[in-house]
């Protein structure tokens, strides 16, 4: 599969938002921070304070005073860290539900388009890790930003301050090893978003592999899925130990160009202090001071690898949010009917159009349909039958605008749909997909989707027109039983009756039902045609099937061909002119000569 590209120097200007609203915390959490830094730097001046001064002169009640101020200055910055991290927790906890909340939202709005253009698993990894990434960033920030500088620089004061004739050791090394951070930085870059490439193709396997598990065991492709989750894997392995190669050379690189440095204050510290122009506690604190701007160097490295990954991710999260939902686009140009207000059944009253439609996924290639039209009366029932790939489903999703069209017009009561508010188009509009999709609940809550506000006997109501009501109440839990992910533990005919149910209950101006009875067996198939007719007199239908049987008593039939329209009109008709039409029944009619007992029934 292809994984979404990365598309380098995305704004990331999404993160103002959450700058702006918790900066005020931030700011604390820099002068806790700040405090921290100063208890720190104070303490090697203190010890070589107690070194030279008490232990020197023999003086306890020096050391006693002293070691007892230092206790004080360390618990003061203990305290400093505690409250410290308590609010950065808080602060990087609620940035990263903020930032997922609206990640969230975002593809919620997506277009079908954008979904294919992302795929499901790009988009998890972006929820998760990404957000993770950039939200251990904001935490590390507020660890470790303020402090760092001000250890390094305080650090080289007061080391000067104690004996400036040395400080140039530290002039020496400190441009050093910025450089090497610098350089592993610059190399790093590429491989950390690699490596965040690498652990979306592993989730991509590992979604496809689960969800199609039950046909993995039946076709017993263990091995060749494992083969293709070991290559997976082997790629984030890779990438990921090139990465840490990196690191393994630069992490001790720079610590030995500091211990370089101490080895340096030591010996030329001890010439000086056997000329006694300085005192060894002044050399402790000098080392002192050299580790801890070792110390904040590091820290300011970690930051900037945190900073290198949640770039990247933050550019990945940034992708989503830039990412045009091609339908909004339209309406953001100024809906002719902007009917938010008004509710759909005192509008739309389900006549449809199409006007000369070609479509094409993502505006490209040769079309999946062509130069369609045709017009339906709202309560008609149109049937639509044709070779699978013909393009049917293509046809029907461009009703509730899961797609647009490349060419001509939808209408909808003779309006465009694209001039349409999309939330009231939809609610005018009932779908049964052809791929039966339940979520996780009771039957009666997966009924009652379609509707929030339906009551009890309404539900059942549906579920008796979808013929679902009987094999319901057989169940010891009726419509409390609980359903797995997807409907797992319903047949397949049981769960394409839920979805019929789910869409009637809206009592939709428009049904749509896409190959919806194909699981049910032929007479369940009757009774339930026959229970829609009854009920849903004004609803206009359109039902797509492979059975003639199923669209024979139609009010049309569009024959679909290749995405052209090969034949359009009753039974009757169709039978004398169509061709293709005849072929369709006289094979199925031969495979099932009882059909038109069927009908009967
Ligand atoms: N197609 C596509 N991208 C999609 C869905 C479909 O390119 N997201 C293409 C398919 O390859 C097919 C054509 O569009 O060639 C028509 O697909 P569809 O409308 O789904 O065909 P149906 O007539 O619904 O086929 P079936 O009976 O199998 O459902
Ligand atoms: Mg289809």
């Amino acid at each position: 599969m292809t994984v979404y590209i990365y598309r380098g120097g995305i704004p990331i200007r999404f993160l103002n938002k959450y700058i702006r609203r918790y900066w005020k915390l931030y700011f604390v959490t820099f002068i806790f921070l700040s405090a921290e830094a100063v208890c720190d730097l104070l303490q090697p001046t203190i010890m070589s304070k107690i070194i030279d001064q008490g232990v020197g002169t023999s003086d306890i009640n020096y050391v006693l005073r002293m070691g007892g101020f230092m206790l004080l200055v360390t618990g003061v910055g203990a305290a400093m860290a505690v409250i410290r991290n308590i609010i950065s927790s808080i602060v990087s906890q609620r940035f990263g539900r903020d930032l997922r909340g609206d990640l969230y939202k975002k593809i919620q709005n997506f277009s079908f388009d954008n979904v294919n253009e992302f795929q499901d698993a790009t988009l998890i990894t972006r929820l998760t890790n990404d957000v993770n990434q950039v939200q251990n960033f904001a935490h590390g920030m507020m660890r470790i930003f303020i402090k760092a500088p001000i250890l390094c620089i305080g650090s080289l004061v007061m080391a000067a301050l104690i004996n400036p004739s040395m400080t140039w050791i530290l002039v020496g090394v400190i441009p050093i090893i910025v450089f090497l951070i610098f350089l592993n930085m610059k190399i790093s870059y590429p491989f950390f978003i690699q490596m965040q490439k690498a652990l979306d193709g592993l989730n991509a396997r590992m979604r496809e592999y689960l969800a199609g598990i039950r046909v993995v065991k039946a076709f017993n492709r263990f091995d060749y899925e494992v083969d293709r989750f070991t290559e997976a894997s082997k790629d984030l392995t890779q990438i990921s130990i090139k990465g840490m190669r990196i690191m393994a050379v630069f992490r001790p690189g720079i610590t030995l160009v500091v211990n370089l440095g101490i080895i340096l204050v030591l010996w030329l510290g001890g010439y000086k202090v056997s000329k006694g122009e300085m005192q060894v506690g002044q050399i402790v604190a000098f080392t002192n001071y050299m580790t801890q701007i070792l110390f904040s160097l590091m820290m300011l490295s970690r930051v900037f690898t945190m900073f290198i990954r949640a770039k990247a991710s933050a550019s990945r999260i940034g992708d989503v949010f830039a990412a045009e939902n091609t339908l909004q686009r339209e309406e953001e140009k100024g809906p002719r009917q902007a009917k938010e207000e008004t509710t759909y059944d005192q509008n739309i009253k389900g006549h449809i159009a199409f006007r000369n439609v070609g479509f094409s996924y993502g505006g490209e290639g040769e079309g999946v349909l062509h130069d369609i039209s045709f017009a339906c009366k709202p309560g008609e029932l149109l049937g639509i039958i044709g070779s699978t790939g013909a393009g049917k489903s293509s046809l029907v999703n461009l009703i509730p605008r899961f797609y647009d069209v490349t060419e001509g017009a939808v209408e909808v009561d003779h309006v465009d749909v694209r001039d349409y508010n999309l939330k009231v188009l939809r609610e005018a509009i009932g779908i049964v997909p052809q791929k039966s999709l339940l979520f996780t609940g009771t039957i009666f809550d997966n009924i009652r989707w379609g509707r929030e506000d339906a009551t009890d006997k309404e539900v059942e109501k549906a579920a008796a027109i979808a013929g679902a009501h009987e094999f319901i109440s057989t169940f010891p839990k009726g419509y409390e039983t609980q359903l797995g992910q997807g409907g797992v533990n319903l047949s397949g005919g049981q769960k394409q009756r839920i979805s019929i149910a789910r869409a009637i209950i809206k009592n939709p101006k428009i049904l749509i039902m896409d190959d919806s009875t194909s699981a049910v067996d032929l007479v369940t198939e009757a009774k339930i045609r026959r229970e829609l007719q009854k009920y849903m007199k004004n609803t206009t239908t359109i039902l797509i099937a492979q059975r003639i049987t199923s669209v024979m008593n139609a009010d049309q039939i569009m024959v679909l061909d290749n995405g052209k329209i090969a034949g359009l009109g009753t039974h009757e008709e169709l039978r004398n002119n169509c061709d293709i039409y005849k072929d369709i029944l006289y094979s199925q009619l031969g495979k099932e000569g009882f059909a038109h007992v069927i009908e009967t029934i």
